[in-house]
């Protein structure tokens, strides 16, 4: 109703993640959050925590879009093109569920204290859970490429498994196991 304070939002029912700030504490989605859920009272709402801020509200996000940039979000593939789609088998695709639907909302991001203190070096969460799940892409044939570009002490491994990051996902998703899951790739394929 303030027509002078400024905050990012388009969707109105969480799908485009752009609504994310922090509401009396815990960062969510502002668009889904039901006042009747607050508990009463004076609310306070302040922007996603560690970023910089733009105005009021609006958090810059370029560290955190260069970061999922650098997981290279795409398939990639060596063999010819099909004449058709890239088959995948029911069971394949199963395998991105609580992958794909993550929306780059970054409250997941913006509430790990790995984040907080190494945010320039260590991925964090969204883009992790974003590179796994191309990793976990079977039509992907670069999965050894990927696991090679976060070999390495921070992009990766920062991770502590604090597990703020599945506490605060608005779409129920957890990147915690994701990162986990990249770990144990990474110890598997040198045995
Ligand atoms: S589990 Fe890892 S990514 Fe999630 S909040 Fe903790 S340190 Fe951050
Ligand atoms: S994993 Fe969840 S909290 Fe993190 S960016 Fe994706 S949707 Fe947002
Ligand atoms: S406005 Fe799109 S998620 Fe809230």
């Amino acid at each position: 109703m303030d027509s002078t304070l400024t905050f990012r939002r388009s969707c109105r029912e969480g799908v485009c993640g752009s609504c994310a700030m922090n509401i009396n504490g815990r960062n969510t989605l502002a668009c889904t959050k039901g006042i009747d859920e607050l508990g009463g009272g004076a609310i306070t709402i302040s922007p996603l925590p560690s970023q910089p801020v733009l105005k009021d509200l609006v958090p810059d996000l370029n560290n955190f879009m260069a970061q999922y940039a650098a997981i290279q979000p795409y398939l990639q593939t060596q063999t010819p093109e099909p004449d058709g789609e890239w088959r995948q088998s029911p069971e394949e695709r199963a395998k991105l569920d609580g992958l794909y639907e993550c929306i780059l909302c970054a409250c997941c991001s913006t509430s790990c204290p790995s984040y907080w203190w190494n945010g320039d070096r260590y991925y964090g969460p969204a883009a992790l859970l974003q590179a796994y799940r191309w990793i976990s892409d079977s039509r992907d044939e670069n999965q050894g490429e990927r696991l090679d570009a976060l070999e390495d002490p921070f992009k990766l491994y920062r991770c502590h498994t604090i597990m703020n990051c599945a506490q605060v996902c608005p779409k129920g998703l957890n990147p915690a196991k994701a990162i986990a899951e990249i770990k144990k790739l990474m110890v598997e394929r040198k045995l």
